[in-house]
């Protein structure tokens, strides 16, 4: 019999503090940095953000959204077999944010790890642990996205720091007779590592160079909505799907006009597409799992729907995962 892998439960962590456009705005007027709720909502859709505290790490998101995705699936932490973090702001240099999940779990002994592709993370993790199951290695993975991309913004350059926000978002993704995870299609192409970057390291107990986010953000936008469409296609192809069986397209959660012109190429109306970026922001690795359990939480997403999940992000990274929910 064939084995396959299916997504049996979602999850989400938002931390408390939730920063609208126009706290942002007045935080920014303090530093004389000039930015409108106008602005931002026209160019992103982005009306409001939630930022952690400062002691809070993405392992702490992390293990919030994982308990609410283990509990929908209705297993017990101990029950997990492999646990998948996506982030590119991790607690430590080492070691993975994964391990201090797992021990926040009151679990051991299983595989931990995390993984770095940016906003296409979590479907870079996703495709892992589908084929970690099918090959056997694993049965019941945990596959997260969380961030505090926070930490690593510039609020002095007006045209990153109101992109982007903190949360997580988790999958338990289980070994089935039946798919789920219908195909997939990931791609990198390392000579965009400059457009989007934090181009700091740690070095001899220094931090080397600038630890901060920067960003050129025509060119991401005109890479991004290119390859969005190429990937969806691709995975659709490998399926012997076309774009007409999708039921919702759950797109990493950049920038509305972004995911406005991947349904337009991929001529899916916009009542087909999950969109949180307003409420959210830019959330990274976490963006994708977090408007994943929202639509399902709220009743949009439901079983048996056909879902193409798509990132991408700095590398530059991007990806698709056509699932059946
Ligand atoms: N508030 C007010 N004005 C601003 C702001 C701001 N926050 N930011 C930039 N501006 C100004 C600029 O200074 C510029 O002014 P000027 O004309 O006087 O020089 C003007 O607005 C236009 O700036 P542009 O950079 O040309 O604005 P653009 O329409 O390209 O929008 C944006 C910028 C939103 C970043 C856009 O390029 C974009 O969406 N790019 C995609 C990038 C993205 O979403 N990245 C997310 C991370 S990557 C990922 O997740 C895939």
């Amino acid at each position: 019999m064939t084995r396959y892998s299916r997504i049996t439960g979602t999850g989400s962590y938002l931390p408390p503090r939730r920063v609208t456009n126009a706290d942002l705005a007045s935080e920014l007027a303090a530093r004389g940095i000039e930015t409108s709720d106008q602005w931002i909502v026209e160019r992103t859709g982005i009306r409001a953000r939630h930022f952690a505290g400062p002691d809070v790490t993405t392992s702490d998101l992390a293990v919030q959204a994982a308990r609410h995705a283990i509990e929908a699936a209705g297993i017990a932490a101990g029950d997990i077999d492999l646990i998948i973090l996506a982030t590119s702001t991790p607690d430590m240099v080492f070691p993975s944010a994964a391990c201090i999940v797992q021990n926040k779990l009151g679990i051991a002994g299983c595989a931990a790890f995390d993984v770095q592709a940016v906003c296409s993370g979590f479907v870079y993790a996703l495709v892992i642990a589908d084929s970690m199951i099918k090959t056997g290695a694993a049965s019941k993975a945990l596959v997260i996205g969380a961030e505090v991309f926070s930490r690593i913004l510039d609020f002095n350059d007006r045209t990153t720091c109101v992109l982007f926000g903190d949360g997580a978002g988790a999958v338990v993704l289980e070994a089935s007779d039946t798919p789920g995870i219908l195909s997939s299609d990931l791609h990198a192409d390392g000579k965009h590592v400059g457009i989007l970057c934090v181009p700091g390291t740690v070095s001899g107990g220094q931090v080397l160079g600038d630890p901060l986010l920067k960003m050129d953000g025509q060119a991401v936008f005109k890479l991004a909505v290119g390859v969005l469409e190429d990937a969806a296609r691709a995975a659709l192809a490998k399926a012997g799907k076309t774009a007409a069986d999708i039921d919702w397209l759950v797109p990493h959660q950049a920038n509305i006009r972004i995911m406005q012109s991947t349904a337009k190429r991929l001529k899916l109306p916009m009542n087909k597409v999950v969109v949180t970026v307003d409420e959210h922001g830019n959330t990274s690795a976490a963006s994708i799992p977090l408007a994943l359990d929202a639509a399902v939480r709220s009743g949009k997403v439901k079983h048996g729907e056909t879902l193409m999940l798509e990132g991408v992000g700095g590398g530059f990274t991007w990806g698709a995962v056509l699932l059946d929910f």
